[in-house]
């Protein structure tokens, strides 16, 4: 937004910026941690296959990215063993979880395919690149990995949305702050 301030008071609108990040700085230590820490959001199971093996771990880091065309970006940790099975994979499939899915959740994020055989414990089917579906999802989507982009300690899965299939149309979903208190198997 533009103010009177803006065109005719430079020095007065540099002092208020000033003031502005002084406010940031002033709820923490850290302020990028604090602001983030406000945010709720959906999370997902994200699956994927290479070489006859299954993975698949929780995602939170997950976003639509382009409408036409249809396009989703997933980061994965580079820490954990779905990822390095991502490497080598044509395919993931995005799981939407329901509020009542929270054992999937702690399947998949609370344990890791370095020790644990996740599809062991729950009923799936192989999908478009034999990444799996698991049964029971609010609902689901393939997509086609088109780019991988390094973005720090995750790296970003750009998918080219394919087939999907909605389960359980309106039902409540199992966001972030459903999960307050589950450990990530293989930490951030
Ligand atoms: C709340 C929460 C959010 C998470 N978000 C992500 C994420 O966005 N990307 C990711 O790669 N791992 C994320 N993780 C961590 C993995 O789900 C977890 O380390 C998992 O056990 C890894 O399994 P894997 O080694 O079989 O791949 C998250 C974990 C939790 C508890």
């Amino acid at each position: 937004m533009t103010t009177d301030n803006d065109m005719t008071g430079g020095g007065h609108r540099k002092a208020s910026q000033d003031s502005d990040l002084q406010d940031v700085r002033d709820i923490g230590e850290e302020p990028f941690e604090t602001v983030v820490k406000l945010l709720d959001y959906p999370m997902f199971v994200v699956t994927t296959a290479a070489d006859g093996s299954q993975g698949g771990c929780l995602v939170g880091f997950a976003t639509q990215a382009s409408i036409s065309p249809a396009r989703y970006l997933v980061a994965l940790s580079d820490k954990n063993s779905t990822y390095r099975l991502a490497t080598r994979a044509t395919h993931l499939v995005v799981h939407v979880l329901g509020a009542d899915h929270r054992a999937l959740a702690e399947l998949f994020g609370g344990q890791t395919g370095d020790e644990t055989d996740k599809f062991a414990q729950c009923s799936w089917r192989p999908g478009p690149g034999g990444a799996p579906i698991l049964d029971g999802v609010a609902g689901w989507f393939s997509g086609r990995i088109i780019e991988r982009l390094p973005m720090g300690d995750h790296v970003g899965h750009l998918l080219e949305a394919g087939t999907g299939q909605v389960l359980q149309p309106g039902s409540d979903l199992l966001t972030l702050n459903d999960l307050g208190d589950l450990e990530a198997a293989h930490g951030a």
